[in-house]
């Protein structure tokens, strides 16, 4: 089983910040963005994480390489801490597929579709963070216990915001899991069915690729995944899982990245002022 982190996007949203820097790079209080989701794809029962990139943005291959050099400069100097740090960057596990056109998420999630082949698979968005790994494993259990069924994050958000995202419409079927009826994305405010956000997070079935395969482009003239899961509906069930806004958090515009850099900063500093249990 993948996950795939798409990484292709133009970063518009952060530009001039990412005229030369990709947004997965931007640092994450002591880490770039996308450490954190690769870390996250390899917590999960993911045998391999896929990052579907641009041909552009190689400071994102860059990371994930080894640097014997730069190891061997801070052993000499004493900073072994460091030199592990920068090799366990490049222990992780990462392949990479090509999305050579910004054609949007749908499109860069097929390019994907030879590494998936007949498995289900996860997608990670670069946007959301979840420091403790622990959204993909409940997942998987919502999806255990409904036959295989595709599985999707979603979070509640203020009515202002739902232009933003995919939102879901459906039913409580259990404490924190929703069954879901359909998706719209990026609809207006009276538009939305609900406010429920999907929420970065995906455990999908073989056949959201087939249909990914036929998407035409729709909102923003982008091939968009939210349409070939309201698609998947006509055929398959789908949950949807209601993420605690403690697990997972948003980095996608200039005003949630500082915010979650400051709430994951606070917690960090707060672990290393606790006392040994
Ligand atoms: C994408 C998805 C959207 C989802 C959002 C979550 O939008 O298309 O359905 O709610 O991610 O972060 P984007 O942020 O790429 O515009």
């Amino acid at each position: 089983m993948k996950a795939l982190i798409p990484a292709a996007g133009l970063g518009t949203r952060f530009l001039p910040a990412t005229k030369a820097q990709p947004k997965e790079m931007m640092l994450v209080v002591d880490r770039p963005a996308i450490q954190y989701v690769v870390e996250e794809g390899l917590a999960s029962t993911a045998d391999e994480v896929v990052i579907i990139n641009s041909p552009y943005k190689t400071a994102i291959e860059d990371h994930f390489k080894p640097h014997p050099n730069l190891v061997k400069t801070l052993r000499a100097r004493g900073k072994d801490d460091l030199a592990a740090k920068v090799e366990h960057v490049s222990s992780l596990n990462v392949s990479y597929v090509y999305q050579c056109d910004a054609l949007g998420l749908g499109h860069a999630i097929y390019c994907a579709h030879e590494k998936t082949g007949d498995e289900p698979f996860f997608v990670l968005l670069g946007d959301v963070l979840v420091p403790d790994n622990n959204i993909l494993p409940a997942m998987q259990a919502v999806s255990n216990e409904h036959g295989g069924a595709s599985v999707i994050a979603a979070m509640p958000v203020p009515e202002d915001q739902v232009s933003r995202f995919g939102i879901i419409a459906g039913e409580p079927v259990s404490e924190g899991v929703w069954k879901v009826d359909s998706l719209v994305e990026k609809p207006s405010v009276d538009e939305a069915p609900s406010n429920l956000a999907v929420f970065g997070r995906y455990l999908l079935t073989p056949r959201v690729m087939e249909l990914l395969a036929e998407a035409k482009p729709t909102v923003e003239g982008e091939i968009q995944l939210t349409d070939a899961l309201d698609a998947l509906l006509q055929e398959e069930e789908m949950y949807a899982l209601i993420v605690d806004p403690e697990d997972g958090f948003d980095t996608g515009t200039v005003d949630t990245w500082i915010e979650t850099n400051n709430i994951l900063y606070q917690r960090r500093k707060a672990q290393k002022t606790c006392c040994p249990q």
